[in-house]
């Protein structure tokens, strides 16, 4: 069965973490990780796999995090063909002292990917969230996993858990 690959960006080592816990709820022996600063050199890194975990934390108002810039331009040039691949998204941010750009990554990788062909996974209902304003919103529901390390981390063992569990119907490995 093929491996998911997970690759994070991470400026304080919030992201890295988190994926860091995905890694070890799916089982090592299912996912390979990567740091997008120590790791990635091209789009076939990501297109080695079929499956793909996506973090981003969010910077600036609503920015991606740093390691994802260039990566995400050169893509945005190069249009590599994602159609074909699964892709669920994660990220956290703070949802008071950020409430106006709430996750805001998360938006931003979704509608790249989406753009690159590939079938994005894993929306996540708003209502367990307080915050006034997020770009990564469709049809009602958060594009991936929110995650707030700096407000609500009692959450996020469950909110993992739970998606992680949303994610079996389209990542069968997780499934098996
Ligand atoms: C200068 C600065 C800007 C930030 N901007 C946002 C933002 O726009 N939206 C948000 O939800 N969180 C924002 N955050 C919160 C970070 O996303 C949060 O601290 C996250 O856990 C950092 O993860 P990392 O260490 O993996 O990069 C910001 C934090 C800082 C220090």
């Amino acid at each position: 069965m093929s491996k998911i690959g997970i690759f994070y960006g991470s400026t304080s080592g919030v992201t890295e973490e988190l994926a860091e816990k995905i890694r070890e709820e799916i089982g090592e022996d299912l996912c390979d990780l990567y740091s997008m600063e120590e790791d990635f050199d091209s789009a076939d890194d990501l297109l080695a796999y079929d499956y793909l975990i996506l973090g981003c934390s969010t910077w600036g108002a609503g920015e991606v995090q740093n390691d994802w810039r260039e990566p995400l331009f050169d893509m945005e040039v190069e249009k590599p063909d994602f159609s074909g691949k699964t892709i669920a998204i994660f990220g956290p941010g703070d949802c008071e002292g950020h409430s106006k750009h709430f996750v805001g990554a998360l938006g931003t990788l979704y509608d790249q990917f989406k753009a690159l062909g590939a079938k994005l996974v894993g929306a996540v209902s708003t209502e367990d969230y307080s915050f006034e304003k997020s770009t990564s919103i469709r049809d009602g529901k958060f594009v991936g996993l929110a995650l707030d390390e700096v407000n609500e981390s009692d959450k996020t063992d469950d909110r993992i858990a739970n998606w992680l569990e949303l994610l079996k119907a389209d990542f069968p490995m997780l499934a098996a």
